[in-house]
Formats: structure tokens, C-alpha cells, sequence
């Protein structure tokens, strides 16, 4: 069991910390005192994210921050960093991410998400390290029955491979809690993370054409694509478009922050939801965006999406209760960092 400790005195590795969600964890962490060593192979992230931070942060809390550059698949690797640093808890980020590419790839995509959560788990526990917080997804909802979701909503069929594998992982973290009590896992469930951090220095980079809904509005937004494909105006919902709840990356950063406070000395499995617990439609995110960059962004009604629900929103009330932790930011506000990051980096951290 890990022992109860202040942040100052507590490492925590974060394994994809460069990345998205990642890297904006990685800020609160430290603005919160935490020791911080982030393992990341950079195979979706970009190194100058850990420039980013250090400016954010300032010099004195990016003294507490150390990066190692390897895939979490390597053990020799993962024993190295375990055996060169006391980490204490693990904030689990790294995995293949896009539903899409899943469906394509699952071989690839069971082998890196599911291997290396092994690989990790296996060497904390040569290590003695048993708290875990996992990057779970609202995914493991399925199509919903009713709104809102709460944690105990039933967990149904994944759709695509990228479902499954968070679907999997927590099951696999679960009975290593059942096979040995001393394990503290918290299981995180995202809703839609948007946002950028306000400074305008970090932000979400896609590789190529953007999947999710957000990047692909920004990018319509500084030119580099012709209009937002609206996919579907025929759902269930008040104006036919597809609802979520978005979450600014920043409010999970907290999200984070919270959870390793409150698991500090327990054990368990416990889940949490982190949302906003507010829908908002396709088209209302188009016109949110519109007014951020200050002018109208052209789309087009489309198909439906395979695999898309109506309507998916959280009920975050656990975790107020429980961590007494709350999403801050407003969809506006979502846009504004979101456009902000956008026109500041054209072409993302290579720009
Ligand atoms: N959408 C469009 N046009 C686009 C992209 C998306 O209209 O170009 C619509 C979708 O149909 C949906 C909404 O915008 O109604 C949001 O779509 P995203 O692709 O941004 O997000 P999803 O809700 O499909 O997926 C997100 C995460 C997944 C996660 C899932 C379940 O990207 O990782 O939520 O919670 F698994």
C-alpha cells in the first residue's frame, strides 16, 4: 500500500506525459508541488512539450520534473527508471488512441495498449509501487440507456479495438486489486477532452487529418481545411447533432491532481467520471467556435458517423463529493484556449 505522503514528497511517473492529456496533467502536478518523471517514446508526442512545461512551470517547480524518453514496452527500460527513481505513484497515459486507426490495426493496438499496462504493472510491483490511476475512457459506456452516466452505469460491448483496450485494462487493474488487496487503482473515465492551455503553449497536435470533432474545427478555423463535416443532424437530440460532454484539458489536469489526493494511504478500485456533467451539440461547438476566432466557420451536413451515439454526458457528482474536485471551464472558454493554441501554432509543435 502506498504510504500517505505530502506532494512534495511524492514522485509520480507519468507514462505518456508528453502527450495531450498528459502533458497538461504534468503541469498541474507540478504547480501542485509533486516530484514528476514522465516516460514517453515520443511516437505521438513532440520532446519540445517538455520545453513547454518548464516555461509554464518556471524554473524553480521544472527542477522537479525528469524525462525519459522510451516505450513503456521496454522492461529494461521501465526497471531502469523504477530502479533510478522512488517513485511512489503511476498516472497511466501511454496507448494508441485513435478509434479509427483501431478498427484497422487491433493487433497493433491490443499488443501496445494491453502489453505495455503488463510490462508496467509487473515491474511496479518488482518495485513495490501498487498505486495506479489509469486513463480510462467514457467509452466503456457504450451506447448508453440513460442520461446521465454515472459510475454506475453498466459498462457495455466496446465498438472499435481502442474501446476494448481501455474496456480490458480495467478489468486487468481490478483483479490485481482482487489477487492482491494492497493495490490502489483509480480508474479515471474521460468524457470529449478539449482545450489548450491558456498561455497558448501547449495543446492538442494531431498527426495528420483530425478524427476528433475540436482539432478538426480549429484547423478549419486557420485555414488549413475547407469546412467541419457535420456528421449526422438526424439524432435524437434538440438540434439533430451529435451531444458530449467536453471537458477543458485543464479541469482534467485538476482531475488528476485530486485523484492522487485522494488516494493517498488507501487501497481499493475506485472509479471516477470526469466531465462537465453539460451536453453541448456539433453544431453548437461550430458556433462556440466561430465567435473565438471571430468569424463564421463554414460546414456541411453530412452521414452519420458509424458507431456514433446521440447523446453522452457524465454525471460528475462522485467526484465533487468524493475529491471534491469540479470541471471550471465553459465551453467558450474550451474554444477561446482552443483557438488560441490554433493560431499561435499553425502546424502544432513542428510549427
Ligand atoms: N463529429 C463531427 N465531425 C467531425 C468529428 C466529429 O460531426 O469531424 C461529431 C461526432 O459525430 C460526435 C462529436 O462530433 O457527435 C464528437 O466526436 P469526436 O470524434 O470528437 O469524439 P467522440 O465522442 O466520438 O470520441 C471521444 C474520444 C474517444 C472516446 C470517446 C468515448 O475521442 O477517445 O469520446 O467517450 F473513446
Amino acid at each position: 500500500m502506498g504510504q500517505k505522503k505530502d506532494p512534495q514528497d511524492t514522485c509520480v511517473l507519468v507514462t505518456g506525459g508528453a502527450g495531450f492529456i498528459g502533458s497538461h496533467t504534468v503541469v498541474e502536478l507540478l504547480n501542485s508541488g509533486y516530484q514528476v518523471v514522465i516516460v514517453d517514446d515520443l511516437s505521438n508526442a513532440s520532446e519540445k512539450v517538455i520545453g513547454r512545461i518548464d516555461t509554464i512551470v518556471g524554473e524553480e517547480a521544472a527542477k522537479r520534473l525528469t524525462f525519459y524518453k522510451a516505450d513503456v514496452n521496454d522492461r529494461e527500460a521501465m526497471e531502469e527508471i523504477f530502479s533510478d527513481n522512488a517513485i511512489d505513484r503511476v498516472i497511466h497515459f501511454a496507448g494508441f488512441k485513435a478509434v479509427g486507426e483501431s478498427v484497422q490495426k487491433p493487433i497493433e493496438y491490443y499488443t501496445n495498449n494491453l502489453g505495455n499496462t503488463l510490462t508496467l504493472v509487473d515491474v511496479m510491483r518488482n518495485h513495490g509501487c501498487k498505486d495506479i490511476i489509469f486513463s480510462s475512457s467514457a467509452t466503456v459506456y457504450g451506447r448508453p440507456d440513460k442520461l446521465p452516466l454515472t459510475e454506475e452505469s453498466p459498462k457495455k460491448p466496446a465498438t472499435n479495438p481502442y474501446g476494448w483496450t481501455k474496456w480490458m485494462i480495467e478489468q486487468i487493474l481490478t483483479d490485481l486489486h482482487t489477487a492482491d488487496p494492497e493495490w490502489n487503482v483509480v480508474l479515471l473515465r474521460y468524457f470529449n477532452p478539449i482545450g489548450a492551455h491558456p498561455s497558448g503553449l501547449m495543446g492538442e497536435d494531431p498527426k495528420g487529418i483530425p478524427n476528433n470533432l475540436l482539432p478538426y474545427v480549429a484547423q478549419v478555423a486557420v485555414g488549413k481545411r475547407e469546412y467541419v463535416h457535420v456528421y449526422g443532424d438526424d439524432y435524437d437530440t434538440p438540434d439533430g447533432t451529435g451531444v458530449r460532454d467536453y471537458i477543458h484539458v485543464c479541469d482534467l489536469g485538476t482531475g488528476h491532481v485530486a485523484a492522487l489526493k485522494w488516494m493517498n494511504g488507501r487501497t481499493g478500485v475506485e472509479i471516477f467520471n470526469l466531465g462537465t456533467g453539460k451536453g453541448t451539440s456539433v453544431l453548437e461547438i461550430v458556433k462556440a467556435f466561430s465567435k473565438a476566432c471571430g468569424k463564421e466557420l463554414p460546414y456541411r451536413i453530412e452521414p452519420r458517423r458509424a458507431g456514433d451515439v446521440d447523446a453522452n454526458y457524465a454525471d460528475c457528482s462522485k467526484a465533487k463529493r468524493e475529491m471534491g474536485w469540479e470541471a471550471k471551464y465553459t465551453i467558450d472558454d474550451m474554444c477561446r484556449d482552443s483557438w488560441n493554441w490554433q493560431s499561435k501554432n499553425p502546424n502544432g509543435y513542428e510549427g
